[in-house]
């Protein structure tokens, strides 16, 4: 056989086993071709722009209504995108925003804001192929009214003896989608941080924000952390704060207790 009929049918070959493997999922199905039924919405009960942004740019892979294009039939792409969509929707999946408890949107629209201000979200992969996905500074924006409003709304309670069990829910439910005891996550381990100096974990990259200053977190230094963290250190990388004074020291009063040690 000549050169010619072998470089076709090798073509041919690829084509057809790349279509075939496409119809194998090693990383999870991601449902890429089938219709959705469309009572899912976006982020259902965010205001409308944040939703736009949410459809337009995040949507392909956080939620059902992923916009497959043709090239997803084919393997190994198809596998690389399917493993993207998989995580990405069990890390936050926006068709099912509403079944979210409200402290987890709360948690998940702070990582919104710094995975989207950090240029980590969209990945690079996808911006390369998708141009109009990236993040503008007006984009930003409209994430940051979304956090501050609900962060800095003000809350007036009576402050009682502090509850570290309460304390220690409440960061279960709040810190431990950034932060863990043991390592170091989206935010800094934790373990020990009470009598820390601050940005001192080994390994994290702090903010040149909070690499600039020199303290300890103590209750007082925790507390107003807590409360408002760009007052506290303005230009630092934390977005999320505990409006309300009680949970705040009841939290303080758990890592006072030095857990995870
Ligand atoms: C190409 C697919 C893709 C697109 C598009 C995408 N993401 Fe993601 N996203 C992922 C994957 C994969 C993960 C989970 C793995 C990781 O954390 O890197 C993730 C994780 C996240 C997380 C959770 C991070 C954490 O630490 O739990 C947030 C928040 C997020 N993305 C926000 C966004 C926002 C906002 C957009 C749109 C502006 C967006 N993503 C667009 C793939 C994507
Ligand atoms: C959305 C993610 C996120 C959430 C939720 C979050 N943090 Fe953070 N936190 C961060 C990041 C990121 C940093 C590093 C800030 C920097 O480098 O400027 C940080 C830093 C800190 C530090 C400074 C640690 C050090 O080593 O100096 C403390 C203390 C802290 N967080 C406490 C908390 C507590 C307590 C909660 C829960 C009430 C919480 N954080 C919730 C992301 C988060």
């Amino acid at each position: 056989m000549s050169r010619g009929p072998l470089v076709l049918l090798s073509c041919a070959v690829a084509l057809v086993l790349s279509i075939t493997l496409g119809a194998y999922h090693p990383f999870g199905n991601a449902r890429m071709y089938e219709s959705n039924n469309g009572s899912d919405r976006i982020g259902s009960q965010l205001p409308s722009p944040v939703q736009s942004i949410l459809i337009q740019k995040c949507a392909d892979c956080h939620s059902n209504h992923t916009r497959a294009p043709l090239y997803g039939h084919f393997a190994p792409v198809s596998w690389l995108m399917e493993r993207d969509i998989v995580r990405a929707r069990s890390s936050m999946d926006l068709s099912a925003w509403s079944s979210y408890p409200a402290e987890e949107q709360r948690v998940l629209l702070a990582k919104i804001v710094h995975e989207t201000n950090s240029g980590e979200m969209p990945p690079l992969q996808y911006r390369l192929v998708h141009w109009g996905s990236r993040i503008t500074d007006s984009d930003l924006q409209v994430f940051r009214t979304l956090t501050s409003n609900v962060d800095r709304a003000p809350v007036m309670v009576q402050v009682g003896s502090a509850d570290p069990a309460h304390g220690k829910e409440l960061f279960n439910k709040q810190c431990t989608g950034c932060h863990s005891l043991s390592q170091n996550h989206e935010g800094p381990t934790l373990q020990g941080v009470y009598g820390r100096s601050v940005g001192i974990a080994a390994g994290f990259a702090y903010s040149d924000a909070l690499k600039k200053v020199r303290f300890v977190w103590d209750e007082a230094a925790l507390d107003r952390w807590l409360s408002d963290p760009d007052a506290f250190v303005p230009g630092n990388a934390m977005d999320f704060s505990v409006p309300n004074p009680q949970s705040r020291r009841d939290i303080i009063s758990y890592l006072r207790q030095n857990p995870g040690n």
